[in-house]
């Protein structure tokens, strides 16, 4: 099925409307807010724009926007007239990534790159993803009205990256992972469910989806200084804390399996129970198992000799999930012949991942063997954890943490703002900045989002909680690329 709009130019769209300059008046700093909050901007125009991009779907009455689809398209159009609005220079690149960006004429240095995705799960909420892309745009805007802009020391770039969630082709990263060059040409090949492959896809909307063109899609590390992203937290860390934003130490790695349990097909009524090689039971018992496996690896498991450690502190984010499991051929009254699950394991030491990951696969070759039934174990997906830049994270706590004193009215009687540190979190979550620490120095700004509720219409983010995020950027850049006058 053609998108609707194959009128979408593949290479370099257009200019930008930038070289008009505007004067900053006298008024102009008061009236977007000359307490230098700007809430006109970074709050109600910003949760605007959430909004309509909630609206941009492909379902009726919910949210899903994957990898090119016609509500892509749609979205793509909106998002490079707000780049424009903000005086940037834009372009959509062969994998579809939408680039915003400003280059200072005398700029040689390398640049900034704020970032999120565009693409969303299925039924999902309007700010994973949408929520680092507008934030950023809108930082940007205010330095483009209070004639900022100008006085970049080195360009700045937004991205709205076309895949993070891997909806469609079950691979995450298609758009970052472009970016930062770890993208393997084999990727073109792969197929949705429908059989439409991601080279289809590309061609369709009239991308090359050729490895050359994919080829250039990525950066030369001599050209990027840094990557940053706001993203809500997608847990309830910070609300529990009752603070705005937090800064990231690192991701969480993840590994991915699936599990083929194949066994004897048959009839409900007539095999008796001591005959039967049942595929299903066997698969229930490992979901247990994996789920007792997580919860208290010290009953399975000594990891002493492996990594001297087996604290609690390396053990900290260890969750392990079975989020889809299939049979056939499913029904009632039929002894499965063939289960297949999915199993996803997530860990901030690489080590303990690891260790989870080949201790469950020796338990299912183990059980399955006394079940006499046969197992296949396929590694899917793999990504170490991922540090987060201790310098840039620092800079990022420091203008998080003046965005949100700033914001915080003086108290009743003594008018001390309060400053403290901003809380500092573990991604359980992959996000862009996982793909794009391969190319240069990555740090993330957390959103406090309402019971941790995310990948749900459910999702929500307070306005207050935007305008903080908008804030904390500009405030980030500003400190960190902007020229003394
Ligand atoms: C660009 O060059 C001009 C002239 O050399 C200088 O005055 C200006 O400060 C430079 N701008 C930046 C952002 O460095
Ligand atoms: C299980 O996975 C195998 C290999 O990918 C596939 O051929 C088979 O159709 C799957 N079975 C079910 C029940 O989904
Ligand atoms: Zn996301």
């Amino acid at each position: 099925m053609a998108p609707s709009s194959s009128s979408l130019p593949a290479v370099v769209l257009l200019l930008s409307v930038l070289f008009v300059s505007i004067p900053v008046l006298d008024g102009l700093e008061l009236e977007l807010g000359g307490d230098g909050l700007y809430r006109e901007i970074l709050r109600d125009e910003t949760v605007l724009r959430l909004k309509e991009l909630g609206k941009i779907s492909d379902g009726e009455g919910f949210l899903e926007r994957t990898f090119l689809s016609p509500a892509s398209i749609r979205a793509t159009h909106v998002i490079v007239g707000w780049m424009k609005d903000a005086g940037l220079t834009t372009w959509i690149d062969q994998m579809g990534n939408i680039h915003g960006r400003y280059e200072p004429s005398n700029s040689t240095d390398k640049a900034l790159l704020i970032g999120s995705h565009m693409d969303t799960v299925i039924d999902a909420g309007m700010y994973d993803g949408a929520l680092g892309i507008v934030c950023a745009i809108s930082a940007l805007k205010v330095l483009k009205v209070t004639g900022k802009l100008e006085r970049l020391t080195r360009p700045v770039e937004v991205i709205a990256f076309s895949d993070e969630e891997g909806v469609r082709f079950q691979t995450t990263f298609l758009g970052s992972a472009a970016v930062a060059g770890i993208l393997p040409e084999s990727i073109l090949q792969v197929s949705d469910k429908s059989g439409t492959t991601v080279e289809d896809v590309l061609k369709l909307n009239s991308f090359k989806a050729t490895a050359a063109a994919l080829g250039q899609v990525k950066y030369s590390p001599e050209s990027v200084g840094s990557y940053v992203e706001v993203h809500l937290e997608q847990g309830p860390v910070l609300e529990a804390l009752r603070y705005p934003l937090g800064v990231v130490k690192g991701i969480a790695g993840q590994t991915r399996l699936k599990v083929i349990v194949d066994g004897s097909q048959g009839h409900a009524g007539t095999v008796p129970m001591k005959l039967r090689r049942d595929p299903m039971v066997a698969a229930a018992e490992l979901v247990v198992t994996l789920e007792s496996l997580c919860k208290d690896p010290s009953r399975f498991l000594t990891y002493d000799e492996e990594c001297g450690c087996f604290t609690e502190e390396s053990l900290a984010g260890l969750v392990c999930t079975v989020g889809e499991l299939l049979t056939w051929p499913s029904a009632s009254n039929v002894i499965p012949g063939q289960v297949n699950f999915t199993v996803d394991i997530r860990a901030m030491d690489d080590v303990v991942r690891e260790t989870i990951v080949a201790s469950f696969s020796r338990i299912v070759m183990q059980r399955c063997d006394d079940r006499l039934v046969d197992c296949a174990v396929e590694h899917k997906h793999s990504a170490p954890a991922t540090p987060c830049d201790a310098e840039l994270t620092t800079q990022l706590e420091l203008a998080t943490r003046s965005a949100v004193s700033a914001m915080t009215p003086p108290s009743i009687g003594g008018g001390q703002r309060r400053a403290e540190p901003t809380p500092v979190l573990m991604s359980g979550a992959g996000h862009d900045a996982m793909a794009m620490a391969r190319l240069t120095k990555v740090a993330m700004v957390f959103v406090r989002c309402r019971g941790g509720v995310s990948h749900s219409p459910e999702e929500h983010v307070a306005e207050d909680d935007v305008w903080a995020a908008g804030l904390a950027l500009l405030r980030f850049v500003d400190q960190t690329v902007v020229a003394e006058l």
